[in-house]
């Protein structure tokens, strides 16, 4: 989608900057998805007014974090992509408490707290993915949670269409879901995490490190697990067993390392990513009377 000269003047004054014809395959972990025009928001205090700018106007936007957990339709896409630019966000440190720009990386972030000697989300480290989608999805990984350390919130809320503060404790952090709503756009969190020397931080997450290399696909293009697993079950394990591993559409293709990443081992389309995920959809559907549910955020156009 491309927006008219019009909103692209008042995005300027607004202070945004406007791309044209972006690859969301480039922007993407998974290396898939067409091309729209982004928006990105360089001025925090101006994001009410381009929202409305953009209802105004009914242009469809979706916001983009940092691309890891999302699978992008094929081709032109019928709505604009908004970003938070992502080159210096702030971190910084003050007793227990961290403050962190949305846009940070997740990973970024764990270390960055772990050498201030604050711990508690070793789990979290080989987790990609920025600290806006980690809030959004209630990320966790080795029995950690982003959830349970947040204290404060500021979005942008579609409900009221301004900047808000919201406490941890209003925001309802479940499984990979959390209540805030699908237009909100998340700008800085405080989290409080437990004092704990840098050396054990350190030894925690190369746990979790090696864990995560003995049994994910870490350096193959993948939006991590695609299904979510089912209450006191495993996806993985079940399209393993299965004997779908390697089993392929195109170049989208079921990890031959864990059955519940489906990789892109060359051009994979979106079509042919969400005809494997029906397929394996199906193929548990009918095995083991489980419905599977995207872990996967599907942009369709
Ligand atoms: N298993 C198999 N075959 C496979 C994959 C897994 O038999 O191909 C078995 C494992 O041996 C293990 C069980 O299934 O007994 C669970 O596997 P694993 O420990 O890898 O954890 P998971 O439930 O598949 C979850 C999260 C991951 C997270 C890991 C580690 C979900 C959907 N997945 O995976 O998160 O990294 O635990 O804590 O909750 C993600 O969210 O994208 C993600 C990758």
């Amino acid at each position: 989608m491309r927006v008219s000269e019009k909103v692209a003047a008042r995005l300027k004054e607004l202070g945004a900057e406007l791309r044209h014809g972006v690859s969301l395959a480039d922007q993407t972990s998974l290396g898939i998805g067409g091309t729209t025009d982004e928006i990105l928001l360089r001025r925090y205090e101006a994001i009410p007014e381009i929202m409305r700018l953009l209802a105004d106007e009914n242009i469809p936007h979706k916001f983009l974090g940092g691309g890891t957990n999302v699978l992008v339709d094929d081709g032109e896409l019928s709505f604009v992509v908004l970003h938070l630019p992502s080159t210096t966000p702030g971190m910084r440190v003050e007793g227990n408490a961290a403050y962190v720009d949305a846009a940070a990386d997740l990973g970024g972030t764990v270390t960055f707290c772990a050498k201030r000697d604050l711990g508690g989300m070793e789990g979290l480290i080989g987790v990609p993915g920025s600290i806006g989608g980690a809030l959004r999805m209630n990320a966790g990984a080795y029995g950690t949670q982003i959830g349970p350390h947040v204290r404060e919130v500021e979005l942008y809320r579609a409900a009221t269409g301004e900047i808000e503060t919201l406490r941890g404790s209003e925001v309802r952090f479940d499984y990979r879901h959390t209540s805030f709503a699908p237009d909100d756009v998340m700008l800085r969190v405080k989290l409080e995490l437990p004092s704990k020397p840098f050396k054990e931080i350190l030894a925690g997450i190369k746990v979790c490190n090696e864990k995560r290399r003995g049994s994910q696909p870490l350096n193959q293009k993948s939006a991590g697990c695609i299904f979510k697993n089912p209450p006191g079950g495993s996806a993985g394990r079940m399209i393993d067993e299965l004997g779908l591993k390697r089993h392929r559409v195109g170049d989208a293709m079921v990890s031959d390392r864990h059955a519940n990443f489906f990789v892109n081992v060359g051009h994979a389309t979106c079509a042919d990513m969400l005809k494997l995920i029906d397929e394996v959809r199906e193929r548990v559907r009918t095995a083991y009377g489980i419905e599977l549910e995207n872990e996967v955020i599907v942009w369709r156009n």
